[in-house]
């Protein structure tokens, strides 16, 4: 902590407000005490200038487009790291050892299968829920199925353990089950990212031959996903882990938090965005106009980022994980021509160059996930998968954190002031809208 202030001058009255500095160099002042000195409290629509706790799991630098898990730069992790290792260094902080990373996947084999009894779970959703829906459910619903055990270390270890284990099951349980399929269990001899795609393609008629090529874009991909720090997802997991709610249920929210188009729904919106210019229903010009145009609500989809306002490097690598990946499986893609045509005319446009809009992760990943045979809907819970490890490494720092309170901001109140109560025959006949009844 430097001895830097701030000085805040309201009312004549001089406030100083102690200066935060992190590794990095970035800045912050400290307005925990603001309130209670001057009465003012501030007012930041969206977050974008607050920061909401100090961290020491992922540096992220916007302007100049840096990634680090626990300092380690993403492209490193991508280059030379496993998705399970990645994972292991998130949660505990260091890259494991020979023997942590060994009992690390034995515990992840060891609890990767899902009790029988949540089997009947799934088959109670409609037909076309949408897997982030389902999973989301399930995932708060383990705790019914696994309830709290004796310490707080290894509740935790076995809370982690199960998640990061069951998450991937329970994701292509409900695939095969959507589609009517015959579920597929985890197998000992096969790595997380193989099992996964092997209990998602592998049927009794075809059995699904294991593409080193796929693993190896499946494990680039859940790492470029592994965490970000206080993005949507991730500052909801916190928010609603504040409350001291059970892992599985912050979890939970933290994937229905990622669901939305905004943020991980978006590499589902990119795909269709996509396909509708290769269908003709929507073209690069059309598409590049309607996202200039302030009246229309469209944004270009897999486009800009709240933080990075150069190249989101995660989809730099992605791009190259995706020309690679089409290339050793010789698929021609046609989206991917449009892709590429979309980016360099965006790049080359005023508009996105004054507003510092470049291609965000989501922009190629969905092109990825297509050669895998990810089916569209699907996209995001691959998405959730990946980032679950950041989520459970915030949750548990936040959770370490001596300085970590009930997540509770505050407001402006500009609602009508102190009105009476005015009873029924005396108010105003006002038109009620139709009644809509089920089945009508
Ligand atoms: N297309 C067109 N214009 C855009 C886009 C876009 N994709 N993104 C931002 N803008 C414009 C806005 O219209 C606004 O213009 P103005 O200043 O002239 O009014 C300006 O850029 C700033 O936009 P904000 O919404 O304030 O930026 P914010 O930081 O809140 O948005 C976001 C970030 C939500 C990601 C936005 O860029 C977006 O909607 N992108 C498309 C969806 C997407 O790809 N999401 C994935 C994000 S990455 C992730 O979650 C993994």
């Amino acid at each position: 902590m430097s001895q830097e202030t701030v000085k805040l001058i309201y009312q004549g009255q001089t406030f100083e407000l102690p200066l935060v500095t992190g590794t990095e160099g970035e800045k912050a002042f400290d307005i925990s005490q603001l309130r209670r000195k001057t009465g003012l409290i501030t007012l930041d629509s969206g977050y974008a200038n607050t920061g909401s706790c100090t961290s020491s799991i992922t540096f992220m630098d916007g302007e100049r487009g840096i990634l680090r898990y626990r300092g380690i730069p993403v492209e490193q992790l991508a280059e030379r790291s496993s998705f399970v290792e990645t994972a292991y260094l998130l949660i505990h902080g260091h890259l494991p050892s020979r023997r942590e990373l060994t009992r690390f996947s034995v515990l992840l084999n060891d609890h990767s299968l899902v009790h029988e009894d949540m089997r009947s779970f799934y088959s109670t959703f409609p037909r076309f829920s949408h897997p982030m829906g389902i999973l989301s459910a399930m995932v708060n619903a383990l705790r019914s199925f696994y309830p709290e055990l004796q310490t707080i270390e290894e509740e935790i270890d076995m809370t982690v353990t199960r998640l990061v284990s069951k998450v991937r099951t329970m994701a292509a349980m409900s695939y095969k089950i959507s589609r009517g399929h015959k579920v597929v269990y985890p197998r000992p001899d096969l790595s997380y990212c193989a099992n996964f795609l092997n209990m998602m393609f592998d049927t009794p008629v075809r059995p699904y031959v294991i593409d080193q090529d796929m693993v190896d874009a499946l494990n680039v991909f859940w790492i470029l996903h592994a965490d970000h720090e206080q993005n949507c997802s991730t500052s909801t997991v916190r928010m609603v882990g504040s409350g001291r709610v059970n892992l599985y249920a912050a979890i939970s929210a933290g994937i229905a938090a990622l669901w939305g188009p905004l943020h991980g729904g978006a590499n589902q919106a990119v795909i269709e965005m996509l396909k509708k210019i290769h269908q003709g229903d929507e073209s690069i010009d059309r598409i590049i106009q309607r996202a200039k145009d302030k009246s229309d609500p469209f944004r270009l989809m897999g486009f800009g980022h709240r933080v990075y306002k150069t190249f989101d490097p995660r989809a730099r690598i992605m791009k190259k994980v995706c020309d690679r990946l089409l290339e050793k499986l010789r698929l021609e893609d046609p989206l991917m021509d449009i892709a590429r045509e979309l980016e360099a005319r965006a790049l080359s446009d005023s508009f996105f160059v004054d507003h510092n809009l470049y291609p965000n992760v989501d922009f190629y990943s969905g092109i990825v996930l297509r050669a895998m045979g990810i089916p569209t809907n699907m996209f995001t819970v691959m998405f959730a998968i990946g980032r679950l490890p950041g989520w459970i490494a915030q949750w548990k720092e936040s959770m370490d954190d001596p300085s970590w309170r009930l997540a509770r901001p505050r407001q402006i109140y500009v609602g009508p002031p102190e009105t009476a109560y005015v009873p029924m025959n005396e108010r105003e006949d006002r038109e009620p809208g139709p009644i809509h009844r089920p089945g009508e």
